[in-house]
């Protein structure tokens, strides 16, 4: 691009914004979640509910999508399932008619499905890369284009873009994983600058490690991208990690506070001073710098 911190129609993330409006009130609004059938997903859904937002459940899995949005219901709360694959942009476009088609509205959308290959780099087969970016990177790219027209031509709305603390610190044998979340930041943080001044909000939710079924998801592999060279069991045990619905209670604070970034585990907090310090220390060995 050429341009340094300066592009055409911005500037880069370089200073704090002075983001725009906060959407303290969800009673009575409608959210649309994706991967909302497990873990982080149907964290996000319980606590939006329990806020009394309306809440689409889609997931890849109608059953599991269902399960929740019943859950909900039994809670005395309203929610729907709706399927949708978020690789695939039809798929995405006939979510948002659906929710617009039987809610009338809607304000929240959290992208949040996602998928994990881990192991060495040099053994990930194309079909590792091409099903894990369909997923975790352009499944955001597809709920944040159709359903960011949406709220930008109405001029509010929220958008939570699910990364990961995998988007800013890269780990041995999580290449891909990485690389895909790394991506949903660079992302959603153009997406902040150009949606802000539209009036919708956009929060990265980038979390540690959560108790999800996320090290299962080898067994939600499509066949067309069947050459596997890694494996989800590389992430290790998660049912240490903090449980979906305190991830969920996060995101609520973090659309009613219009926060860019939405982290969950606070102690993660040096890791990030140690990995921004030591870029700022190649700028030190530059000349001139
Ligand atoms: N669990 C963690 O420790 C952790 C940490 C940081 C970030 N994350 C991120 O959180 C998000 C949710 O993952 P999770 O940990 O809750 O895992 P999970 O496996 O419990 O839930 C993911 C859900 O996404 C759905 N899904 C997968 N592919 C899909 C597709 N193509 N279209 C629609 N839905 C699809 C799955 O069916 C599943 O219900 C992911 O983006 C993940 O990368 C998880």
């Amino acid at each position: 691009m050429g341009a340094g911190p300066r592009a055409k129609g911005g500037t880069a993330h370089c200073k704090a914004p002075n983001w725009g409006k906060m959407m303290k009130q969800l009673q009575g609004r409608v959210a649309v979640v994706t991967g909302g059938g497990s873990g982080i997903g149907s964290g996000i859904c319980q606590a939006l509910a329990a806020e009394d937002v309306q809440v689409v459940v889609s997931d890849l899995a109608p059953a599991s999508a269902e399960a929740v949005a019943a859950a909900i219901r039994a809670d005395g709360g309203r929610s729907i399932a709706i399927a949708a694959d978020v690789s695939q942009r039809r798929d995405v476009e006939a979510l948002a008619s659906r929710t617009i088609d039987e809610l009338g509205r809607v304000d929240i959308v959290c992208n949040n499905a996602g998928v994990l290959v881990g192991g060495p780099m040099l053994e990930t087969t194309e079909d590792d890369w091409q099903w894990l970016m369909s997923v975790n990177l352009l499944g955001v790219v597809h709920g944040s284009q159709v359903f960011g027209r949406i709220l930008a031509d109405r001029g509010s709305g929220h958008i939570v873009n699910t990364a990961s603390i995998g988007g800013f610190l890269s780990y041995p044998n999580l290449a891909t994983y990485c690389t895909s979340k790394f991506a949903v930041i660079g992302f959603s943080e153009a997406l902040q600058l150009e949606l802000d001044p539209k009036g919708v909000g956009v929060s990265i939710l980038c979390p540690g490690k959560v108790h999800t079924n996320l090290d299962n998801a080898d067994a939600i592999r499509p066949e067309r991208f069947a050459r596997a060279g890694g494996t989800s069991k590389e992430l290790g045990d998660l049912s240490e990690g903090m449980p979906p619905i305190e991830v969920g209670r996060h995101v609520v604070r973090g659309i009613q506070e219009n926060s860019p970034y939405v982290f969950t585990h606070p102690e993660f907090r040096e890791l990030f001073k140690t990995r921004f310090d030591r870029v700022l220390q190649s700028f030190d060995s530059t000349p001139g710098g």
